[in-house]
Formats: C-alpha cells, sequence, structure tokens
C-alpha cells in the first residue's frame, strides 16, 4: 500500500505518540494500513478492541479500547458498533460474541488461541464434574465456550481470588491455570482443585533471573502476572492483571521497572509513561503475534474471521462470564 502525503499527514499525531518504540522507517509500512482500519471502522460502525499484548502500530494505532481479558469483556457487552474486531486470541473473540451475541464478532487470524485455552475440553470439565461432585467449576476466562457452558462462574486474573471467595464453599475446581490456581490457594484458605495447564509465555520465567535482574538494576521494581510460576511471583514487588500492572506503574512511576509478563507490555505502557525506564523480558506470545494490520483490514473489509457458536453453547457459556462481570473487578 502506498505512503501517499495525505496518509502521512493524517497518521502524524500517531506516529508522533509511538516513535520512541517505532523506528521510522517502519511507519510508511504500517501508516497506510492504520489509515485504511480507522476509515472503515467509521462507514461499517465497527470498533476493534485489542489486548494490551498487541504490538504498539495496533495498540496505539487502531484500538478503540486497548485492556486486558476482564475489560474486554465488559465493554464487548456495551458496545452499540455493528462489528466487533479482536485484535487478541480466540478466546477473547468468543467471549465478545458470547456477550454480545447478536453482533458480529470477527477474529483476524482463527489460529490465534492460548497454550491454557487448547489445555482442556468440554468433556474434561464433565469428568472432572463426575469425580468431584457439588463441588463448583471456576474457569479462568482463558478457555473455550465449551468449558465455559461446564462452568459455574468464570474469573480473569484481575478477579480470581475475588471471585473464588465470592462462592463462599469450602472446596472449588479451578482450571486450566495450574500457577493462577497456586496463586489464589495462596491468599485464600479454600482448597483448590487444580488443572495442569500453563501459559506458554510466563511459564518461561524463573526466580533466578528476577534475582539477577534485581541485583543488576538496584531499586528496580519487578510486577509480575499471576501466570507466573509461584517463585516468580514471590520474587516479584507486585502481581497483577495486565491492566493492574500497568496502573502499577501509572500510579506509582517507578523510576525502573520490569513487566514479568508478555514482550509488547513494555513498549505500550513506556509510550504513555516517558519518564519509567523499562528492562525488557523478551518472551512473545506466538499466538497473540499472529494479529497484524493487514490481517485486521482484511477481516474487517471482507468480514472474514466470523466466530460462530451454536445458540445452546452460548446460552449456557454466557451464564458463566455473566456471573463473573456481576463480581466486578
Ligand atoms: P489479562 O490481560 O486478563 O491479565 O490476561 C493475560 C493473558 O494472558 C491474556 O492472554
Ligand atoms: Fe494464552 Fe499466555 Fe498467550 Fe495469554 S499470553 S494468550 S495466556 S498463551
Amino acid at each position: 500500500m502506498e505512503f501517499t502525503t495525505e496518509i502521512k499527514k493524517a497518521t502524524d499525531p500517531i506516529y508522533q505518540k509511538i516513535s520512541k518504540v517505532l523506528p521510522e522507517i517502519e511507519w510508511p509500512v504500517h501508516a497506510p494500513y492504520i489509515h485504511k482500519i480507522n476509515k472503515l471502522k467509521k462507514e461499517k460502525n465497527a470498533i476493534v478492541l485489542a489486548h494490551n499484548y498487541q504490538t504498539p502500530e495496533i495498540y496505539h494505532g487502531v484500538a478503540d479500547l486497548a485492556a486486558d481479558s476482564l475489560a474486554l469483556a465488559v465493554e464487548a457487552s456495551k458496545t452499540s458498533a455493528d462489528i466487533i474486531v479482536m485484535a487478541g486470541v480466540h478466546f477473547m473473540a468468543e467471549t465478545a460474541k458470547l456477550m454480545n451475541p447478536h453482533k458480529k464478532v470477527l477474529l483476524p487470524d482463527m489460529n490465534a488461541g492460548c497454550s491454557l485455552s487448547s489445555s482442556i475440553t468440554g468433556k474434561d470439565v464433565r469428568l472432572l464434574k463426575e469425580k468431584y461432585p457439588g463441588v463448583p467449576v471456576v474457569s479462568y476466562v482463558n478457555t473455550s465456550a465449551d468449558v465455559k457452558a461446564e462452568t459455574d462462574i468464570c474469573c480473569t486474573s484481575a478477579n480470581a481470588v475475588k471471585i473464588v471467595k465470592s462462592l463462599g464453599v469450602k472446596k472449588v475446581i479451578f482450571l486450566p491455570d495450574d500457577y493462577l490456581a497456586k496463586y489464589v490457594a495462596a491468599q485464600t484458605d479454600i482448597e483448590i482443585i487444580a488443572w495442569k495447564g500453563t501459559c506458554v509465555v510466563h511459564e518461561q520465567f524463573n526466580e533466578n533471573e528476577i534475582n539477577q535482574i534485581r541485583k543488576n538494576n538496584p531499586g528496580i521494581k519487578i510486577i509480575a502476572h499471576p501466570e507466573c510460576p509461584p517463585d516468580v511471583i514471590n520474587a516479584s514487588d507486585f502481581a497483577g492483571s495486565t491492566t493492574g500492572m500497568i496502573k502499577y506503574v501509572e500510579e506509582n512511576q517507578p523510576k525502573k521497572v520490569m513487566m514479568v509478563t508478555e514482550c509488547s507490555m513494555s513498549d505500550n505502557v513506556k509510550i504513555d509513561n516517558p519518564n519509567v525506564e523499562f528492562i525488557r523480558p523478551c518472551n512473545l506470545c506466538p499466538y497473540m503475534k499472529k494479529i497484524t494490520l493487514p490481517k485486521i483490514l482484511d477481516c474487517l473489509e471482507n468480514e472474514t474471521g466470523e466466530i460462530i457458536m451454536d445458540p445452546e453453547t452460548i446460552e449456557k457459556a454466557r451464564i458463566s462470564v455473566e456471573r463473573m462481570t456481576a463480581v466486578g473487578r
């Protein structure tokens, strides 16, 4: 696509914002897509919802909301747009569809999966319920609609502890993230029956790496996502969802910070916090990185990648997500 003078002028304010993290040589490649996507959004009454792990040109260039999984689910339930494009992974697009079944929800790449989501099926949950009759099932939002349909209540990393406590029971089945289950168990006296799923991004961090970074960077604040192993969380100064981590940086303005999570987060947050120095761990989510500007444009233009689910699954799965949003953050 051509980088015309008109496009340069129209997109310059966006480039000025992200120039700290995006080399100038790359802008003529991204700008025509950003310009066309933003134009098409208006013409089609569409919105782009983006997860915090998307690259800066998506996060700052075309997203109407960039947020964590909980906020994306809530926004999907409220929007008046006719089309929702999910710049994120498959379970996020499915959740948006559950929250707004009459809207068209598009995912720019159907192969944008998630190692947690693919670790468990609806059938697995049915077997667990047979094994532990009467024990409520709490599922991380990083699951398929089939799993959500077998679930009593969903949670995200922003509210997992609150959701589990809200049930007022002594024992819960918590799936599929084994590390998030351990994080919840450490903050409650509720017995947790966990599943052995892990996130391919967060399982790679280890305590030695964290301690070494702390030693080499006196005064640094290290903030971790609760999908990390417990020793990593214990070695960190704070743990929270992606939006929780962003708020921590915004409110505390540490001189130096390391966000122990997906790589693009640091770039996105650096743009809005110029006085904070970021030590960047570089673990990329291969699924999140399947989403690109050309794929967003293609799916918006041709309305491809539509999320289609049978009405029965939608009805059953939606209840577990609505119960979660009622409890809140
Ligand atoms: P949150 O944005 O809800 O913290 O989730 C992190 C994640 O891994 C999403 O895939
Ligand atoms: Fe799934 Fe982890 Fe990627 Fe999030 S970062 S989509 S949890 S694999």
